[in-house]
């Protein structure tokens, strides 16, 4: 049996460290930043859509052509959002039962309203991906979308995204799920500083700030995809019904 008494050996640190909460909150933000990068660079790829049909399916057939590279990185990400959405749910069930009690009343307030909105914002995100993914990485629920090409017989996505957006219900929903991201970064960044100690320091006076406008980028970059579709600045090129 394990003697729990025992002085902490360097095999057992980790396990330890993940047992206890600011283990768990390490490999959420960890995690997090990882798809927040994610966030930014699919957003620059996304945004080729506004310099035209060659530029964003030269993009999306760039990152089919490194082959093996590409799985490496999808699984890389499938992996942190694993870790990611393991950890908040465990997090949050700790959370619900640790004694409210043991805080003073502020603290408590703001502390579980923090959680509870980014529980349910990051499930919004995380519906919303699988929802992205079906309609178009896995082009299911669209199907015709598939067999879309340009005149380099590259798949056209630049004509997919803008089929996409002309219906209004599914502008609709990736509006309100780009929103939704915002919100959840801009929460994350904040329980992420409390994870590092950085809150309420000077350095998170500047910090608050700048993560605040980060994610109002990120919103306005995914928003403007769809809203420039619907307005009629990026339309489908001749010959596309
Ligand atoms: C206006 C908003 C967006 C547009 C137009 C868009 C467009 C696309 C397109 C066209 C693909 C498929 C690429 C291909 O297979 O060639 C894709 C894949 C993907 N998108 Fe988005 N996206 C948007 C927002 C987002 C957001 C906000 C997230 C994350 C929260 C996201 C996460 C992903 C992921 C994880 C994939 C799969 C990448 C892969 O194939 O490995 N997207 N997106």
């Amino acid at each position: 049996m394990q003697d729990v008494n025992a002085p902490p050996t360097a095999a057992s640190m980790p396990a330890r460290l993940l047992n206890r909460s600011i283990g768990k909150k390490i490999l959420m933000s960890l995690s997090g930043l990882v798809l927040m990068a994610y966030v930014v660079g699919h957003l620059i790829g996304n945004l080729q859509i506004f310099v035209g049909q060659n530029a964003l399916n030269a993009y999306a057939l760039f990152l089919r052509s490194i082959g093996v590279w590409l799985s490496v990185i999808r699984a890389f990400l499938l992996a942190m959002l694993i870790i990611h959405v393991w950890f908040a749910i465990k997090l949050y069930f700790e959370n619900r039962g640790a004694r409210p009690i043991r805080y003073k009343r502020k603290v408590y307030q703001e502390a579980t309203l923090s959680s509870r909105t980014m529980i349910w914002t990051g499930i919004g995100v995380f519906l919303f991906v699988v929802y992205h993914l079906l309609h178009f990485t896995f082009i299911i629920t669209n199907p015709r979308y598939a067999h879309l090409e340009d005149a380099l017989r590259r798949h056209d996505v630049y004509s997919m995204v803008i089929l996409g957006f002309q219906n209004y219900i599914i502008s609709a929903v990736y509006i309100v799920s780009v929103a939704i991201v915002g919100y959840h970064i801009v929460h994350a960044s904040k329980s992420m500083f409390q994870t590092w100690g950085l809150n309420d320091t000077n350095f998170e006076k500047i910090l608050r700030p700048v993560t605040v406008i980060f994610a109002w980028l990120i919103f306005l970059g995914y928003l403007s995809i769809p809203v420039a579709v619907l307005a009629g600045i990026v339309k489908l090129p001749e010959g596309v019904i």
